[in-house]
């Protein structure tokens, strides 16, 4: 892959409180959780990288020392230049994205939330900067879910298909299977426009409480337009403990020495 339409900006938030995930996260970041020896957090470092980022913007939190402190080693960053906001408190993804706004120069920029774990021939930002191109619409990735689980998502209502690409009408966060405009839903991946901060900045608080990033996508399609793009690779939610389970099994399973492991763990197992 060409780095034509590379990302120069990637943005990780990282402050989020990991309920999900204790009492682990009371000691570990729920982003330094790791598949095997590599923490989340690495393999969303290398996924930007691997997208052209230059610059990595983290929003931590104050009371997650942990990020910093791994972020501070040799090598883990490459090249890039690090920039570490502190989000007070945690209001939610979408403040979270607005807490990166004087740090991002660029028109455009990537954001990956470490917990999800895509696993795929080419990274998932990277595909998604291709397919984009030089156009300026907002970006998000989408996979399709049971119907079932559509509370738990950020769900599209798609106006057409063109390949991988899904142009959205409206977007929802975690409406009710019967409410549902589709089961098309937003995974940690999206390339936005700087324009998005404007709506961020006067967003009020949304579904649980929180200031969603997909309501204010919702009220950017009319200026911005909305592109969901089908990504071509595995996703695991890494904020669970039973999606953590499933990646850390893929992961031995596609890496030769776990996977003896893991063959030898299951034998003795059956
Ligand atoms: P989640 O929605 O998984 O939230 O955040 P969480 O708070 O970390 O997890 P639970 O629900 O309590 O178990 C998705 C991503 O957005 C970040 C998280 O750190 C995670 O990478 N986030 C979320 C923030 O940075 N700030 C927030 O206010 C909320």
């Amino acid at each position: 892959m060409t780095n034509a339409h590379a990302l120069k900006t990637v943005v990780f938030p990282v402050a989020g409180k990991g309920t999900r995930f204790r009492p682990a996260t009371l000691a570990t970041p729920k982003e330094l959780l790791p598949l095997v020896a590599k923490p989340l957090l690495q393999f969303a470092i290398e996924e930007a990288v691997m997208a052209g980022a230059e610059k990595l913007i983290f929003v931590s939190s104050e009371l997650k020392p942990g990020i910093a402190a791994y972020l501070s080693h040799p090598g883990v960053t490459a090249d890039c230049d690090v920039v570490v906001v502190n989000q007070e408190k945690a209001l939610g993804l979408g403040h979270a994205v607005l807490c990166a706004r004087e740090h991002v120069q660029d028109d455009s920029f990537g954001v990956i939330l470490p917990d999800d774990q895509i696993f795929g021939p080419v990274g998932c930002l990277a595909q998604m900067a291709a397919a984009r191109g030089e156009s300026n619409a907002n970006m998000i990735a989408v996979e399709p879910v049971a119907r079932e689980d559509t509370n738990r998502y950020g769900i599209i209502d798609p106006a057409n298909h063109r390949g991988r690409l899904v142009k959205a009408k409206g977007i929802v966060e975690k409406p009710m299977p019967q409410d549902a405009p589709s089961e098309l839903a937003v995974v940690g991946r999206y390339i936005l426009d700087a324009g998005i901060f404007e709506r961020l900045a006067d967003q009020s608080a949304g579904s649980g409480g929180e200031i969603q990033l997909t309501d204010a996508l919702a009220r950017d399609i009319e200026r911005q337009g909305l592109e969901g793009y089908r990504f071509n690779g595995q996703r695991y939610d890494c904020g669970t403990p039973s999606g953590m389970l499933d990646a850390t099994i893929a992961f031995a399973r596609a890496s030769g020495d776990l996977c003896q492991s893991l063959e030898r763990s299951l034998s003795y197992a059956a």
